[in-house]
């Protein structure tokens, strides 16, 4: 029988893209979007879509038997820096939501799940450069804080009742056909639209603060090879640290300037300096690369060619 994948918080930056993909992979009906709101109009009409609260374990359970779903992807949460603003609701969104999902599959509802950790579970103590698999944690965030602790009930869940959960550590993503939702990395994506749209941009990180960055196409692809291969192979069930490049304000401004010469950008650095201060510049990702052959595609020249190529045609 073929398979049927739910998609909680199916409209954010990374959810939206995810969705069209399985979409183009599985059928369109075989995976079902879901969010507390609606989405892309590519998303609303290129299959099954629900209104649904990821933090209610009775709406979760009824969408997974009505279309007999057997994989969740879990992208509903709420990011770094809008976290700090709110920090209960967000502690309440990210855990109540991961344990009603690892509950459903150690329930046999569902076989397997995708939820993604973040680099945010890092704090200042932890190796900045090469940041290893297995380290000191010590996030300082509440949003790290909460995935370093869903991160733990995932392997708990993996060892004490066989919940085959994956996860990986996304680091910043980059995308041009969804906004980012409230994270420190924001500005990565910002400064692409702004450049073309206003030929400067006004940074809220430092010039020379590096951080781990991703281009989406990797991110998509990492997490549907992960849920792919074969579940022997893999060695961690917390989450798997996850690189493709790493880059600061200074040097993204250097490359959009390649392209164009008249770009300008200014630094006026506010809180969410302080939350990429406690996070690593660069990710030591071989484990995910030994397991199940992980191997980025986008390094930063690519990333802003296909940046600009893509937000071009959209105006
Ligand atoms: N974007 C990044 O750079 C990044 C980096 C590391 C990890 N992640 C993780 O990836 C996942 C998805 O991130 P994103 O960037 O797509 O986030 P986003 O903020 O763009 O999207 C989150 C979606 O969840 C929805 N949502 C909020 N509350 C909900 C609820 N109660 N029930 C159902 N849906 C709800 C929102 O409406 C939104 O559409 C999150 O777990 C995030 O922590 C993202």
């Amino acid at each position: 029988m073929q398979q049927s994948i739910l998609i909680l918080g199916a409209c954010g930056q990374i959810g939206t893209e995810l969705t069209l993909a399985l979409r183009e992979r599985y059928g369109n009906e075989n995976v079902i979007a879901s969010d507390i709101r609606e989405g892309s109009d590519s998303l609303m009409n290129s299959g099954p879509f629900e209104i649904l609260d990821a933090t209610s374990y009775d709406a979760v359970e009824e969408i997974v038997m009505l279309y007999e779903v057997s994989e969740v992807y879990l992208m509903a949460a709420m990011l770094s820096a809008t976290a700090e603003k709110f920090p209960e609701r967000a502690w309440n969104l990210n855990m109540n939501s991961l344990f009603n999902v690892l509950n459903l599959a150690k329930e046999n509802k569902i076989e397997k799940i995708f939820w993604p950790s973040s680099i945010a579970v890092f704090g200042k103590n932890t190796p900045k450069e090469n940041t290893p698999q297995h380290t000191l944690m010590e996030p300082s965030t509440v949003y790290g804080i909460s995935k370093q602790t869903g991160e733990r009930w995932c392997a708990y869940y993996y060892s004490k009742y066989g919940v085959d959960v994956r996860s990986v550590r996304y680091p910043g993503l980059i995308s041009w056909k969804t906004q980012p939702g409230g994270g420190t990395t924001d500005y990565a994506v910002e400064i692409y639209l702004q450049a073309l749209e206003e030929g400067t941009y006004n940074c809220f990180l430092k010039e020379d603060t590096a951080l781990p960055m991703m281009f989406m196409d990797d991110a998509i692809r990492a997490a549907i090879e992960l849920m792919e291969s074969e579940g022997e192979k893999l060695s961690i069930r917390s989450s798997y640290n996850l690189g493709a490049m790493s880059f600061t304000p200074g040097e993204i401004a250097w490359s959009i300037k390649n392209h164009l010469p008249e770009f300008s950008i200014s630094y006026e650095p506010d809180f969410r300096q302080a939350i990429a201060d406690s996070w690593p510049s660069s990710i030591d990702d071989s484990q995910a690369r030994q397991d199940w052959g992980w191997q980025p595609e986008f390094d930063l020249e690519k990333t802003t060619a296909e940046m600009l190529k893509q937000l071009r045609t959209l105006n």
